[in-house]
């Protein structure tokens, strides 16, 4: 998705600008341009990777302590420097940088035509440039005015950022559905679409709702409603440290995130543990409430929504509770069957999915109780539902997501074994006993870690050059395997399926053939047998069978490779079964030579439909 950073105080704009831009470029890019307040406003744009528009910059003289920034992921037109950001008006009087998508950007291009407009690019963001300068020029009531008008007129999803000719020194910002955060720091104003861009400079953030608008001066942040009056903001504090947001010696993000996993799975249920109990008082959650839930929704995109697919295998089991797990963009557009009692769980890493972000809104608008379960605070997500667990995960930069996924799966265990307990399924030995087992899951996972890593690595080395692989189980272990085989899809570029492992005689055994990749998740004590017995069938076909599974289970007869994992309680293995899918994924990666944290088409959050 396309990301936005600004920046206005007393230091030189361009350094920080591209330095902002460049702890943006995780959410996918293919061109980039920056706009900074000389005399005149200079704008530079390229295609490509940011360090083509540093190459443009060479030799250019920016002092100026005013500008934005902009990486785009193209939507409307193809990526060129024509259709990079920022846009300008026709007389450049406006410039602006966007993330979002304008769905009645032609209608918009006929009206202002109409009034002599031209445009350049094929983008939808050129409107909004022209727009503001159409509002600007009719009403001569300032930039707010322009802007209100422009949001009112406009249909679709926006960031915005905004320079005008006639009010120097001033960034001016709006949004609607897509991500903003501003920060204050000491030596000035910052603006961006996440927050690892800003925490180089500051903890201290403003959250800007939908509709609103904002003026950024040098020391000061003047915020509006639709109606141009002014508002108040209260500052946040983002407990999220910079080092978060760096490799700190890892080659890559998504190994550094990997090996996070068992600190911040260990932070995460800590947050919830209480002398011994789960507590979810600080988000309201009460045993009340969870007591009269009647059917769970789970809703979510990508691997959250795999999440959610273990989620309601637990849920169901141990709450007994009847559970729907959909993803977003289907949820949303089905009229869902939703009734008094209901809740619907939106899962997100980023908070700012836009499917997800709907599929929360269409459950508000029946009147269904709603729980987020995000790891970004202040995010869209999390701000509109009505309850909100967060995972601490801290800031997750690699587009393929783990250490956030990890985190997602304790806080779903949790919410499972506090609705057992409120619905009087477990009692209070299985409760302790429950929670006694997932404090051990930090050890577990490290231990994984460190034990296999070798191994994993040369057995991912020669499996690299798998055409196609196979990812089978039965219960959660079919779960999981939904969401190993996306790791290993989206940043090895390898195809790859999951299948209820029972599934694969009703038609996907026909593709199994000499040394065709199946990797069998074996972990279910009371299905092991069957899984056992189709992976048996794969490898009488050919197959090449790689098994994860605890040692208490003997899968030595069927595996070409073994991978051993820690024993645990049944509903937790897909926090230990997902390690060494994440590091065959990464590893499978790595020797195919591609860009592990940044795989291409790819954005981290993906902010448009
Ligand atoms: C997973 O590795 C991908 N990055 C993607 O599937 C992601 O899980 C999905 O886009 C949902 O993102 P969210 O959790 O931020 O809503």
């Amino acid at each position: 998705m396309c990301g936005i950073v600004g920046y206005n105080g007393k230091n030189k704009a361009i350094d920080i600008l591209l330095d902002g831009l460049s702890k943006l470029e995780y959410r996918g890019y293919d061109s980039a341009g920056v706009a900074v307040q000389e005399k005149d406003i200079k704008i530079y744009k390229a295609k490509g990777k940011i360090i083509n528009l540093e190459e443009k910059l060479k030799n250019k003289k920016l002092n100026g302590t005013c500008g934005i920034g902009h990486t785009r992921w193209a939507t409307h037109g193809e990526p060129s420097e024509t259709n990079a950001h920022p846009h300008v008006s026709n007389d450049q009087s406006v410039t602006l940088v966007h993330n979002g998508i304008i769905e009645n950007y032609q209608e918009l291009i006929k009206k202002l035509q109409k009034h002599g407009y031209i445009f350049y690019s094929q983008t939808d963001t050129e409107v909004l440039a022209n727009l503001i300068d159409y509002y600007y020029k009719k009403y001569k009531n300032g930039p707010s005015d322009a802007i209100n008008r422009t949001m009112v007129r406009v249909r679709g999803s926006y960031a915005i950022a905004v320079m005008f000719k006639n009010h120097p020194d001033e960034i001016w910002v709006a949004r609607k559905d897509s991500p903003m955060i501003i920060g204050k720091g000491k030596d000035g104003v910052y603006l961006a679409s996440d927050v690892p861009a800003i925490l180089k400079y500051t903890n201290n953030v403003y959250y800007i709702d939908n509709l609103e608008s904002a003026c950024l001066k040098k020391d000061e942040i003047i915020f509006y409603d639709l109606n141009g009056d002014t508002i108040e903001k209260e500052l946040k504090v983002i407990d999220w440290d910079i080092t978060s947001a760096e490799k700190e010696g890892y080659e890559h993000f998504m190994i550094k995130e990997i090996h996070e996993q068992p600190e911040v799975i260990k932070k995460t249920i800590s947050s919830y543990i209480n002398d011994g109990s789960i507590d979810f008082t600080k988000c309201n959650l009460t045993k009340d409430i969870l007591k009269n839930v009647e059917q769970i929704y789970i809703v979510a995109c990508g691997s959250a929504y795999h999440v959610g697919v273990c989620a309601s295998y637990v849920i169901e089991d141990l709450a007994r509770v009847p559970v729907r797990v959909d993803v977003a963009s289907e949820f949303r557009y089905k009229n869902p069957l939703l009734k008094e009692n209901d809740l619907v769980i939106i899962i997100s890493q980023s908070g700012e999915t836009a499917d997800s972000l709907a599929a929360l809104r269409e459950a508000k608008n029946r009147g269904i109780k709603t729980l987020a379960i995000v790891n970004v605070v202040g995010s869209s997500i999390a701000r509109e539902a009505d309850y909100v667990l967060y995972t601490l995960a801290g800031p997750e930069i690699a587009v393929a997501t783990t250490k956030a996924f990890s985190t997602q799966l304790i806080v779903s265990y949790l919410l499972a074994i506090e609705l057992a307990c409120a619905k009087k399924q477990i009692d209070k030995e299985v409760y302790s006993d429950l929670l006694k087992e997932m404090q051990s899951l930090p050890e577990k996972v490290n231990n994984i870690l460190n034990d296999d890593l070798k191994g994993i690595q040369k057995i991912a080395s020669e499996l690299s050059s798998a055409q196609d692989a196979f990812y089978i189980g039965r219960g959660l272990d079919y779960a999981i395997s939904l969401e190993g085989s996306l790791k290993l899809k989206e940043i090895s570029y390898i195809h790859s399926e999951a299948y209820a492992a029972g599934e694969l005689k009703h038609g996907t055994i026909s593709l199994i053939e000499d040394n065709t990749l199946v990797i069998g998740v074996v972990t279910q004590e009371a299905v092991y047998e069957k899984t056992l017995s189709n992976l048996t069938e794969v490898k009488a076909r050919g197959g090449y069978i790689l098994t994860i599974s605890p040692d208490n289970i003997d899968v030595s007869k069927v595996s070409n490779y073994k991978i051993s994992i820690p024993k645990t309680n049944k509903f937790f293995y897909p926090s230990l079964t997902v390690i060494p899918l994440q590091l065959l994924g990464y590893y499978i990666a790595v020797s195919r030579g591609v860009d592990v944290d940044k795989p291409r088409n790819l954005a981290k959050s993906v902010t448009v439909e």
